[in-house]
């Protein structure tokens, strides 16, 4: 071996060993073992050209690289053993739990704010002695609207702002028409409510297309104005609990006479007026009345014997009234924000 030829020997281990330390992962110090080392690698190709010198000259130069081997392989293995912990280390870190951390918690669901306000006058009524029944929200031109007094031709069905089935069904404009399917199918004495859903083409601030109602119906001898009138002033005390002004406001509806709206006073303002009571100071919350003797008779109910009272109530605007919300429409948006207020 020439003096030129140690000079590119070292040449060489310099750059290798630069190499090395450049490397950045093991694929590449791999890549890098086997251009130096492997079958056709760079040192493997110097130590075959020892063959072709003199022995003495052999021996020498067969010393010096196998040197330069044992060094580079030793610096190798060095940056190998680094760069394995560094890829444990990375590999504990990305998998890393800290046990002291407080948990993250679960989040519950909680009682949609109509579904408390439903069950809350559900619970009122039952221990009132009303047991609760159920009907379908699909209904029949003749539940709806025929069997309780309201013909195609009365301008009562224009109030309802129906939704219509092509087959000519619709869905339920309110919940009266559970209590003719009831009567339909027991006889006096009656006492009972029937909460659902129902549907009108109808939305702002007070009024959304789909609400929930609650029916009240009692059928019996000698059943009067006066005990509708109590029932719902007691309901209403005890739903609130507390205070409010009520009022019975004479109206009209086909199915009860005599009829009446029932309004309570506006908690937002305390009755002053303001956007929600539309000015009034007032909020109307149901609709009742002494069943009408003609709906009576389509469900084959003795009117000589028999008398009932009915009412219906907005579940949104008496949830809306106790828990102080403004907009019906809040109740329907699904906002997380808001429904967390009821947890
Ligand atoms: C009725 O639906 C009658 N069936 C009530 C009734 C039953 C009267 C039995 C007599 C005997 P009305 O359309 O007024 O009446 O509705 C009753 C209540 O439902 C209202 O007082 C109000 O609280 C609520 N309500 C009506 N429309 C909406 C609406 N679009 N969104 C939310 N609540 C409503
Ligand atoms: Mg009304």
């Amino acid at each position: 071996m020439t003096g030129t030829d140690t000079h590119n020997l070292e040449q060489l281990a310099a750059d290798a060993r630069g190499r090395i330390a450049a490397c950045a992962d093991l694929p590449a110090l791999e890549a890098l073992k086997v251009e130096l080392f492997g079958k056709k690698g760079v040192i493997t190709a110097l130590l075959k050209t020892l063959g072709g010198l003199a022995p003495d000259e052999r021996r020498a130069a067969g010393a010096r690289i196998n040197a330069v081997r044992d060094e580079l392989a030793a610096v190798l293995a060095e940056r190998q053993a680094t760069l394995e912990q560094a890829a444990l280390d990375a590999q504990l870190a990305a998998g890393r739990i800290d046990v002291t951390q407080p948990g993250r918690g679960q989040q519950p669901g909680g009682l949609h704010p109509v579904s408390r306000a439903r069950r809350r006058i559900e619970a009122l009524f039952r221990n009132a002695g009303f047991s609760v029944e159920d009907g379908p929200e699909v209904e029949d031109d003749w539940h709806n609207f025929e069997a309780l007094n309201i013909p195609a031709d009365h301008p009562a069905r224009a109030m309802h702002d129906t939704f219509y089935f092509p087959d000519g069904r619709l869905l339920r404009t309110h919940t009266s028409p559970v209590q003719v399917r009831a009567m339909l199918r027991e006889k006096p004495p009656l006492r009972m409510i029937m909460p659902g859903r129902v549907y009108r083409c109808d939305s702002d601030v007070t009024h959304t297309p789909m609400f929930h109602q609650i029916e009240g119906l009692v059928v019996d001898e000698g059943v009067s104005l006066a005990h509708l009138r109590s029932v719902l002033h007691h309901f209403v005390e005890r739903f609130f609990e507390r205070k409010l002004g009520i009022r019975f406001r004479p109206s009209y509806f086909p199915f009860t006479e005599p009829s009446a709206e029932v309004d309570i006073e506006c908690v937002f303002c305390s009755g002053q007026g303001c956007r929600v009571c539309k000015n009034t100071g007032w909020l109307e919350i149901a609709g009742c009345g002494m069943v009408h003797p003609n709906v009576l008779r389509n469900v084959n109910i003795d009117t000589e014997r028999y008398t009932g009272y009915a009412f219906g109530m907005g579940i949104e605007r008496l949830a809306m009234l106790r828990y102080g919300v403004n907009d019906i429409r809040l109740y329907f948006e699904n906002d997380l924000r808001f429904l967390r207020q009821f947890g």
